[in-house]
């Protein structure tokens, strides 16, 4: 990190937007990774469900036995922290893996892009073993930001996204079908999931902190929305697979 961004994330700390979605996935995958080995021990079965290029769940690497990583877009190099990797749409249709393959499936920053977020959460719902936990993040639409960044047409963004994402490897298309904290919950509950538990983090400083402007305006967003948690930048999902 720059020292630049240091000093940036610094400001969104003394302003009290806390905890970073990075600290409420680690106390998440956590115990779900402990949950999963309590269940197979010696066989924890873990997929990272549109990888990209870097998980979340790299710091429990040592307590998982099988890590495999899915993604829409093959990796431009080898991902070393995965003991497989396979190039899949998540919105397809669900034949990549026999049903009740993983204890834990991750999709970090993903639902966004989804074309078919039924389907695809659907195939995660499929692919879980019983009592298996599902963890996704995605953007809320009921934050104005978000929602503006959503609404704007495709090629506005995509000059857009060069401001915020770090590569232009990191500027997916977006869709949005399913980025409001309801729309998450009801579409896990139509897949099958339950105990369905939502939160949101203010996230938007970090997210466009690369520039200072979009860094300010992220700031800014982050801010208007931190007493209002339905309208945070950031969802945050766990539910599970019913059974064993
Ligand atoms: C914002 S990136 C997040 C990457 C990674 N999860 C992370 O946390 O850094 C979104 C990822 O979802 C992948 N993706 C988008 N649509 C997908 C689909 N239908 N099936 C599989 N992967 C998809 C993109 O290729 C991209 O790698």
């Amino acid at each position: 990190m720059t020292r630049a961004k240091r000093r940036r994330y610094d400001l969104v700390h003394r302003l009290g937007i806390e905890p970073t979605i990075a600290v409420r996935l680690k106390a998440t995958l956590g115990p779900a990774v402990d949950a999963a080995a309590a269940r197979s021990p010696g066989n924890v079965t873990v997929l990272d469900a549109g990888c990209g290029r870097t998980s979340p769940l790299i710091s429990f690497r040592d307590r998982i036995d099988r890590f495999v990583g899915v993604d829409i877009h093959a990796p431009a190099t080898p991902l070393p922290y995965l003991d497989e990797f396979a190039t899949v749409d998540l919105c397809g249709d669900g034949a990549s893996f026999p049903e009740g393959s993983f204890d834990l499936v991750l999709s970090n920053f993903t639902v966004e892009h989804f074309a078919e977020p039924a389907t695809a959460l659907t195939n995660l719902y499929r692919w879980l073993r019983p009592g298996g936990t599902l963890v996704i993040t995605t953007v809320n639409r009921r934050h104005p930001f978000v929602a503006a960044y959503l609404g704007f047409p495709d090629g506005a963004r995509r000059r857009l996204q060069p401001l915020i994402k770090e590569t232009a490897a990191d500027a997916h298309p977006l869709v949005g079908r399913c980025n409001d904290p309801e729309a998450v919950a009801a579409t896990l509950a139509d897949a099958g999931f339950e105990r369905i538990e939502l939160e949101t983090v203010g996230n938007l400083a970090r997210a466009w902190g690369r520039r200072l402007p979009t860094f300010a305006l992220g700031l800014a967003g982050d801010l208007i929305a931190q007493g209002s948690p339905s309208r945070r930048s950031t969802i945050l999902a766990v539910a599970r697979k019913p059974g064993a």
